[in-house]
């Protein structure tokens, strides 16, 4: 089978992409509205790009009505936010986050989830989650226009803050500690615990 996105709809295209680039890493980013409200929400087209400097990217698509979503509207507003890494303990409360909550409400007083204040950025981390990576906007680039056109987010990493239980030596995580979790198709998820090992 043979698929021409541009003859198909972004619907169909979205679920056919979503199950096919898995497993994904989850970005549980929050920010801060310009009246102080905190906001939280999870986005899966995620990855890190480079480390000189530390840098990030993740993808906000535009809302069905074309609008942006809060967390782009933060970030445009004070340049800062922070990625929270999504253990398998919170795997509810995260999905709870997506939720189209009003912009005056907090995500993190809806799904139950406790803050704790950032260092280097203004957005409050989530308490429950073992790493987080404090950053800086570097550049919204947008890739199209209207709903479902993306607004690609890169971030420089200024400061990366790792819970010490987790870590098994110098610059070494435990990934059965950390027990992170990615996100498949549609309301599918995988951990991290089911892993093997290859020599290179
Ligand atoms: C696991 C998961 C991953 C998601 N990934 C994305 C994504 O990569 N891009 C996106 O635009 N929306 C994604 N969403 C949907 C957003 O989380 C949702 O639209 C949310 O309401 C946005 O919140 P905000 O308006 O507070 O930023 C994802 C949802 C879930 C549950």
């Amino acid at each position: 089978m043979q698929i021409n996105p541009e003859n198909e709809s972004p619907s169909l295209v979205y679920s056919l992409m979503t199950q096919a680039i898995t497993p994904r890493p989850i970005a549980w980013v929050s920010t801060i509205s310009p009246q102080g409200v905190p906001n939280l929400a999870p986005y899966s087209y995620f990855n890190g790009i480079g480390s000189k400097p530390a840098a990030l990217m993740f993808s906000a698509v535009n809302k069905v009505d074309g609008s942006k979503k809060d967390t782009v509207r933060n970030i445009e507003a004070n340049g800062e936010f922070v990625v929270n890494v999504v253990p398998f303990a919170v795997a509810k409360a995260m999905v709870k986050t997506s939720g189209d909550f009003d912009y005056e409400n907090s995500e993190f007083e809806e799904a139950g989830l406790a803050e704790k204040p950032s260092i280097r950025v203004t957005p409050p981390s989530v308490k429950q989650s073992p790493i987080q990576f404090e950053c800086e906007l570097i550049q919204i680039v947008p890739v199209g226009t209207g709903p479902l056109a993306a607004n690609v987010i890169i971030g420089k990493i200024v400061l990366i803050n790792i819970e010490d239980r987790i870590i098994e030596k110098q610059g070494e995580i435990d990934p059965q500690l950390l027990d992170a979790i990615g996100r498949m198709g549609g309301r599918s998820y995988c951990r991290t615990t089911d892993r093997f090992e290859i020599q290179r």
